[in-house]
C-alpha cells in the first residue's frame, strides 16, 4: 500500500526536473497523478512514462500564466478523477538575469503571472474542493534567489517570496477547513539549473563548496520525498511551514555573484 494510494495530486510543470520527480514519486506511492505542463512533448513523455509503471496519469495542456488555463487544470482534473487531494506549484516562468533599474514590466509580469498569480490561481481553484472534501495538502515551491536576495533576478525572488507570503497566508486561513499549505526551497540538479551552472561554472563551483552536504539534490530521490512527506499522513501535523531541501545551502547563505550583466541588459 502506497503513502498516497488513490489521492489526487496536481504537479504543475511535471514535464521535466523538480515536477517530474514529484510526479514520479508520488505515482510510485499509489497517487493518481495530473501532469500539467506548458510543454506538450515533455508533459506527454512524463504521463506515458508514469502510465507504463502502472500508475494512474493524466496530461492537461496547462499554462500557469493564464488563469483561465489553470482553472481548466482543476475543472479537467475533477472531470477524471472526481476530487482534488494534492497541489504542487511548481511551475515557474524564468525571465533570465538583468540588473533591477533594467528589469522590464513585461519580465515582472512573466514572473508574477508564473508564480504568484499562477500558485494563487490554483490554490483559489482547489480551494472549495478541498474544504469540501474535508481537507487537502498544498506544495507551493520557492526559492533561496527570494529568502537570500540573490542578485539580478529582482522579478523572480519577489514572486517566490509573494508566494511564501501567500502560503503562510493560507494556512491560518484555511487550516481550519484542514487544507495545509508549506513551501519547499530546493536545490537540485534539473535541466534549469545544470544549464545555468554550465553558463556559470565558477559561481556553480563556489555554491557546490557552500552546500555543506556537497552535492546538488536530484529531483526525484532528495526532493520529491520532502514533497511525499508533506503530501502524506506523515505530514498531517505541519502547516505554514518553508522546508529547505538543499543539502543545507541556506545554513551558508550560498554567496550569489553571477558577474554583473551589461549596463543596459533586460
Ligand atoms: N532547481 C533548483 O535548484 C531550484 C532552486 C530554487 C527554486 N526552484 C524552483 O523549483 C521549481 C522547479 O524548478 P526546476 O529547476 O525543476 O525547473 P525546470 O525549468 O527544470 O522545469 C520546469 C518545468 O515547468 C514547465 N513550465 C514552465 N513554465 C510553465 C507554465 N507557464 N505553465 C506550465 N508549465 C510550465 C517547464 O516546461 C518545465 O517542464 C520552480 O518553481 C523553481 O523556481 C528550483
Amino acid at each position: 500500500m502506497g503513502r498516497l494510494e488513490n489521492r489526487v495530486a496536481i504537479v504543475t510543470g511535471a514535464g521535466q526536473g523538480i515536477g517530474q520527480g514529484i510526479a514520479r514519486c508520488f505515482a510510485k506511492e499509489g497517487a493518481r497523478v495530473v501532469v500539467a505542463e506548458i510543454d506538450k512533448a515533455a508533459g506527454s513523455a512524463t504521463t506515458d512514462e508514469l502510465q507504463a509503471q502502472g500508475a494512474s496519469a493524466l496530461f492537461i495542456h496547462t499554462d500557469v500564466g493564464n488563469k483561465a488555463s489553470v482553472t481548466r487544470m482543476v475543472e479537467s482534473s475533477l472531470k477524471e478523477y472526481g476530487r482534488v487531494d494534492v497541489l504542487v506549484n511548481n511551475a515557474q516562468g524564468l525571465t533570465g538575469l538583468a540588473r533591477l533599474e533594467h528589469k522590464t514590466d513585461d519580465q515582472f509580469a512573466r514572473s508574477l503571472g508564473t508564480g504568484l498569480y499562477g500558485t494563487l490561481w490554483a490554490m483559489q481553484a482547489v480551494y472549495p474542493v478541498m474544504r469540501a472534501q474535508g481537507g487537502g495538502r498544498i506544495i507551493n515551491l520557492a526559492s533561496l534567489n527570494g529568502v537570500n536576495a540573490h542578485k539580478y533576478s529582482v522579478d523572480y525572488n519577489a514572486a517566490k517570496e509573494a508566494i511564501r507570503a501567500l502560503s503562510r497566508t493560507a494556512a491560518a486561513e484555511w487550516g481550519r477547513h484542514n487544507i495545509q499549505v508549506n513551501v519547499i526551497c530546493p536545490a537540485a540538479a534539473t535541466p534549469a539549473a545544470v544549464a545555468f551552472n554550465q553558463a556559470n561554472p565558477e559561481l556553480a563551483a563556489r555554491m557546490l563548496e557552500l552546500i555543506p552536504l556537497g552535492r546538488l539534490g536530484d529531483p526525484e530521490q532528495d526532493i520529491a520525498p520532502v514533497a511525499l512527506f508533506l503530501a502524506s499522513d506523515d505530514g498531517r501535523y505541519v502547516t505554514g511551514n518553508t522546508l529547505h531541501a538543499d543539502g543545507g545551502g541556506h545554513i551558508n547563505g550560498v554567496p550569489w555573484d553571477p558577474g554583473l550583466p551589461e549596463e543596459g541588459d533586460g
